[in-house]
């Protein structure tokens, strides 16, 4: 993030984005009709493709079965999706490698089974939980939300997941919870780039409170009605729509509840830079660049970004007393 790159020009093509949303309304019914998926196969679409195999379309694990008639989230964007190429092909995952496609190549190092989270600090019941028990006992929907990059991309994902609160309350806060910090594995061996000091390791983040128990907070362990792949944050992240993408963060394994604001990654690197809030502004400027529109992965021309990343009308009251230019 400290510098901004452009995408590789094969994914400024209006085909894909053209016939995204029909291959992706095509692989739902095949997942429905259990077809197995195997396999890495082309990941491109030729216009004219009218019926890919899913494999084609999807070279990840086939779905878990009760995964293959999720409810769609009433939050749901009805924006053309981004490609499965560029959702999972085009990524920030620095423990993973930096560059947009090192995450994509360096994936298969990060082993996520088993897996487990810790909920601990002001809770009534803090406690571990296994991945499988998780999956098991979380209402999973379908959501599609837009990400807005700090770096001003964005893309619409269709993520499989459940909102945070719905975990949180399970481990019954204390009135002295006011914020929830987040942590990312550290493992170099599953996360090589760790090895060198690129960031302070492990990747943190944190919300306040209100944020983190907004219903449009969400825990995501899936996208194209897939589980996550290691690049997009595997097993387990945060989506948090209407902040930078940097909030969302990845591969988690632990949520702490805390009485005071917990450290954050890249506010803590380049606080001038990169605020705690990262409400998505288009009123202020990042240091080195605008922040006023965005280039969608997959379009050619730049959108205008919208105050809150299109939610202000969910989102904007959390922050009516604040000066969101100076609390940015
Ligand atoms: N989480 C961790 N642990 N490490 C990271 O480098 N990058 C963040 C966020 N979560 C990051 C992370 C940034 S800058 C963005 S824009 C989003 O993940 C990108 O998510 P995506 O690759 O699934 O699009």
């Amino acid at each position: 993030m400290k510098s901004f790159h452009e995408p590789p020009s094969s994914e400024i093509t209006d085909e894909k984005v053209y016939l995204q949303r029909r291959r992706y309304l095509r692989w739902g019914a095949a997942g429905a009709l259990g077809l197995a998926v195997g396999g890495v196969a082309t990941l491109g679409l030729r216009q004219g493709d009218e019926a890919p195999q899913a494999s084609e379309a999807h070279p990840a694990d086939p779905p878990p079965k009760r995964w293959q008639d999720l409810p769609h989230s009433r939050f749901s964007t009805d924006e053309a999706l981004t490609d499965w190429e560029s959702v999972t092909g085009y990524n920030n995952f620095y423990e993973l490698g930096a560059g947009k496609e090192a995450p994509a190549r360096n994936a298969h190092r990060l082993e996520t089974d088993p897996w487990s989270v810790t909920v601990d600090g002001e809770a009534e019941r803090p406690g571990k939980l296994h991945l499988e028990d998780l999956l098991q006992s979380m209402p999973l929907e379908e959501r599609i939300y837009r990400l807005r990059c700090v770096e001003a991309w964005s893309m619409v994902i269709p993520w499989v997941g459940f909102p945070l609160a719905a975990l949180l309350k399970r481990f019954r806060p204390t009135s002295r919870a006011k914020y929830v910090a987040f942590e990312t594995l550290y493992d170099p061996s599953r996360l090589p780039a760790q090895n060198r000091p690129i960031l302070d390791w492990p990747y943190r983040e944190g919300l306040r409170m209100d944020e983190a128990m907004h219903p449009l907070t969400l825990l995501a362990v899936g996208l194209y009605g897939r589980p996550l792949p290691g690049q997009n944050g595997a097993p387990l992240r945060l989506v948090v729509p209407w902040k930078y993408g940097f909030k969302s963060i990845k591969s988690i394994v632990r949520i702490r509840f805390t009485e005071t604001q917990p450290p954050a990654t890249w506010n803590q690197l380049q606080p001038e830079e990169y605020g705690f809030y990262a409400n998505v502004n288009p009123a202020v400027e990042h240091p080195r660049w605008s922040q006023k529109r965005e280039r969608r992965i997959g379009e050619v021309f730049k959108r205008d970004t919208l105050p809150f990343n299109g939610y202000a009308e969910q989102v904007a009251d959390l922050y009516k007393d604040m000066d969101l230019a100076k609390q940015f």
